[in-house]
């Protein structure tokens, strides 16, 4: 009784004894699967998810990121969406099959709940586009005990732009991670340094955002937000399509400014034609570029903006005003009823009276027959001449001085303002 008893204990331990031994060896044997093979590697005796990949020294994170698209709602918002694959790398020994299994690596995408994970967080201006837990990723663990955690991430940053010279700005956006709860003692997290560490994808898809520059650097000290935690800075570096403002504010404008220099070298009593072009071009104006300002962020400093939309409606104001201006003293009476000869320069306007004989005389004397004042039928040449040298120039001579002056200094004063312009805020740097 006792005997049998002893014997089938030892045999019933020997037989657990050879099939624990069997186990151990056999885990990761060539025939096994690798839900197998993952679920031995994961199994609660064996692996504590829990605890930090045990790893001499600081556990180190190779992370890289690959661009899948980029998009901005629209062309002067300082929002752009970024979307990319980050992929994190780091080696848990704890997870290695040795390389009897024929599998390069196991795709362990659902236990992503069993396996130790970084918790890398990111640190940037504006919003998740996708839940914050992500939905879309992959986990590979190969055979060496390398995990390569591979997700998708959708942010919407918010940009700094130099709006002060807007539209001429290139937004810098930028995002960091970082480990929410491990100090850099205890992980550290580095740029992958294989390839380039922001690549784009070959199918990279672009709305309206044109990434000029990128930088991938360790986050400055002064920008760490935690001091001793590793963290990570990815800098994006967008420009603006300078064609389309110069197609809807720029071009549009210049048009509108000298289409009402036009005025100008039309006659001084042409009332209806000359209001028409004042008023007409500075309605325009106000349209479109009040249509234009609603599209724009509402911040205060848009300092080129304002310059321009300033500038603008100056000239064409004043081009107005110069029409009111030109009418007022050409419809003035004439002092000494000076008598207005069509076809004068008025610069030498002296000169030739001095010079002209009888013809000249002529047509003033039988302007003037009836009305009082110097005016005199008597064609003594020198003495009239003399007089006249010293009267002021008629006020319809002065108008047509002053269109002809505006025709000069006003389009002189605008091309110099827009070269001015277009330089100071590097429109085409
Ligand atoms: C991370 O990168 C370093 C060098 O950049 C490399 O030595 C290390 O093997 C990489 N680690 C992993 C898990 O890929
Ligand atoms: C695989 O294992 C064998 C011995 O078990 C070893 O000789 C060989 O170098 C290993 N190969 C690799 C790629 O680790
Ligand atoms: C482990 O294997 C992967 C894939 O073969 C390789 O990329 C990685 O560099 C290896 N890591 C180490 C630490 O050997
Ligand atoms: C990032 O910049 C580097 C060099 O500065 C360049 O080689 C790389 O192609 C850029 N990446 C992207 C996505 O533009
Ligand atoms: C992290 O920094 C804080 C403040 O600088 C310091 O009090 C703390 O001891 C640091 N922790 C480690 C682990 O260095």
């Amino acid at each position: 009784m006792g005997w049998s008893c002893v014997v089938a204990c030892a045999v019933a331990f020997f037989l657990m004894l050879n099939k624990v031994s069997a186990l151990t060896s056999d885990i990761f044997a060539a025939g096994k699967s690798d839900k197998e093979i993952l679920d031995n590697l994961l199994k609660n005796s064996r692996y504590d998810k829990r605890l930090l990949p045990p790893v001499d020294g600081v556990l180190t994170v190779n992370v890289s990121v690959l661009l899948l698209s980029l998009a901005s709602p629209d062309e002067s918002s300082l929002k752009y969406e970024v979307e990319f694959l980050l992929q994190q790398q780091w080696y848990d020994p704890r997870l290695r099959y040795s390389n009897q299994s024929h599998y390069d690596f196991l795709n362990a995408i659902h236990h992503h709940e069993d396996i130790w994970l970084p918790d890398t967080y990111f640190i940037m201006h504006g919003d998740f586009k996708d839940p914050i837990i992500p939905m879309h990723f992959a986990l590979r663990i190969y055979r060496n005990g390398t995990i390569n955690y591979l997700m998708r991430r959708h942010l919407i940053l918010s940009c700094q732009g130099r709006l002060n010279i807007f539209p001429f700005d290139d937004p810098l956006c930028s995002f960091a991670l970082e480990s929410i709860s491990y100090e850099q003692s205890a992980i550290t997290y580095v740029w992958k340094n294989d390839e380039d560490t922001l690549r784009k994808s070959p199918s990279l898809t672009t709305l309206n955002a044109y990434l000029i520059q990128n930088q991938t650097i360790p986050c400055p000290i002064k920008a760490s937000w935690r001091g001793n935690y590793s963290c990570l800075k990815v800098d994006l570096i967008f420009t603006r399509d300078r064609s389309f403002y110069f197609t809807t504010v720029f071009i549009p404008g210049i048009i509108l400014v000298t289409s009402s220099f036009i005025t100008f070298w039309l006659e001084w009593n042409a009332v209806p034609a000359r209001v028409m072009i004042g008023v007409t071009t500075m309605l325009n104006f106000f349209t479109t570029s009040n249509g234009f300002r609603s599209t724009l962020p509402v911040v205060s400093n848009l300092t080129a903006m304002n310059v321009w939309d300033g500038v603008c409606m100056c000239f064409i104001y004043a081009s107005l005003l110069e029409f009111v201006c030109v009418n007022y003293v050409g419809r003035k009476r004439p002092l000494h009823n000076v008598v207005y000869r069509p076809g004068e320069n008025p610069v030498t306007q002296g000169d030739k009276k001095r010079d002209s004989t009888g013809a000249a005389d002529l047509v003033t004397c039988t302007a003037c027959t009836g009305a009082p004042g110097p005016c005199t039928h008597t064609t003594n040449n020198g003495g009239v001449s003399e007089v006249r040298k010293k009267e002021p120039p008629h006020p319809i001579r002065v108008a047509k001085t002053i269109d002809v002056i505006a025709r000069i200094t006003f389009p002189t004063a605008y091309a110099v303002f827009l070269i001015f312009f277009f330089i100071h805020y590097k429109a085409f740097s």
